[in-house]
């Protein structure tokens, strides 16, 4: 749906993706949010682009009951994991986001509380992740071998199973964990399971399969849709794909003029950010709590899905696969515990559609709205921010 504006942005962040440079400052971003809001392209530099190094990325630690419980992981003392019995988690932010946002150590909380002898890798790689989104989009390609050649050692020299790792990412987090499973099985090793939270669809969902997050990439690559219409990838890209109310509008979730710059800000980013509000919920409650029910699209908003195909979102042991459909709750708990079909959902989907076609023709210009959609992509990484007020 939301579709239609995306394609004049994907165009312009390729033209952009040119500008290589490593020392983009968040002015820069928001200068570039600005321009691209206002729909002037940036001028575009040559390609120099640096290959991200293993020092630019920070790994995090945490776990219950052995000492230390919380370590910075560097290649001189995997030697901590060794014995570890119980799924080891790397949680992946994604654009201009960092390895200790209150979200990542909330869904860490999570897996701690539910799975005693779990342990969770927080994967920091801030600096990187902090360029113009074409750069940082080439960046998740470094980061995810950085991650996968971690994993090798974990089992290639420290007697950890393949099958015990997890690869959880947000955005670029849910690329980077693709690439990062792509390199293990260069390796001759596949990944058990990848969770996709909302993966990053600009620039990715132009690129050959094998470029971007798909369902090789582990031996069950769950994904969660939340905003295919902006930031999310659209189409299924998983063994198994999960669209909570339809995949692009989310329960409570205020809708945001695009036109009025003072009302994106929260709003904005609420669509992508709810893929990991529900999977922290989900790690919490595995079962029969966020039930959904093998669909597609069209049947779900016609409220015809096979009621006999369910699973619960966020199980981490299902190896259903398939797309499947459920609606949420607007806030905390989300889960309904039982199935529910889309109630007037079509209907606010289609008058959600004319109100942004009418402002649109408005101002007379469809790639104005793409462009000034970008901005929904843009903002959702905290640099533009609650405190950016000067425009
Ligand atoms: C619905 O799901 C059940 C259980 O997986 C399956 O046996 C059946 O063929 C499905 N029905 C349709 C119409 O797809």
């Amino acid at each position: 749906m939301k579709r239609f504006f995306l394609h004049p942005v994907t165009a312009f962040l390729i033209i952009a993706g040119v500008s290589c440079k490593m020392e983009t400052s968040n002015f820069d971003i928001r200068k570039e949010f600005f321009n691209i809001y206002k729909g002037i392209a940036v001028e575009t530099k040559a390609i120099t682009h640096t290959q991200v190094t293993r020092d630019q990325v920070t790994f995090t630690m945490y776990r219950n009951h052995q000492e230390p419980k919380e370590a910075i992981i560097k290649d001189n003392n995997l030697a901590l994991l060794e014995g570890s019995k119980g799924h080891v988690v790397f949680i992946t932010h994604g654009w201009t986001d960092h390895g200790d946002a209150e979200w990542v150590l909330e869904m860490k909380d999570s897996f701690l509380s539910t799975y005693p002898d779990i342990v969770v890798i927080a994967v920091d790689w801030r600096e990187p992740a902090r360029q113009v989104y074409s750069i940082s989009s080439i960046n998740t390609y470094d980061i995810g071998n950085i991650i996968g050649d971690t994993v090798g050692k974990l089992v290639d020299e420290h007697r950890l199973d393949i099958g015990q790792f997890i690869l959880v990412g947000h955005s670029l987090g849910g690329q980077i964990s693709g690439f990062a499973g792509k390199h293990l099985q260069k390796a001759g090793k596949k990944l058990q399971r990848i969770v996709a939270l909302d993966p990053a669809g600009p620039l990715f969902d132009v690129r050959p399969v094998d470029k971007r997050l798909n369902p090789t990439d582990a031996e069950v690559v769950e994904v969660i849709h939340t905003d295919t219409g902006s930031f999310g990838f659209k189409d299924p890209c998983g063994t198994i794909d999960f669209y909570p109310n339809g995949g692009d509008f989310q329960a409570g979730c205020t809708r945001i003029d695009v036109f009025d710059a003072s009302s994106i800000v929260d709003p904005i980013v609420c669509d992508h950010e709810r893929s990991y509000y529900y999977f922290i919920d989900a790690v919490q409650h595995p079962k029969d709590y966020l039930v959904a029910m093998e669909c597609t699209e069209w049947n779900f908003l016609r409220k015809v899905c096979n009621e006999s195909n369910t699973v619960s979102m966020g199980d981490l042991t299902t190896t259903q696969t398939g797309t499947f459909y459920l609606t949420t709750n607007k806030e905390k708990p989300y889960g309904k515990k039982v199935l529910e079909t889309a109630d007037g959902l079509l209907d606010k989907m289609d008058k959600t559609k004319e109100a942004i076609t009418d402002k649109a023709s408005e101002l007379g210009s469809s790639v104005k709205a793409g462009i000034s959609k970008m901005g929904k992509s843009l903002s959702s990484f905290n640099f533009f921010g609650k405190s950016s007020k000067e425009e």
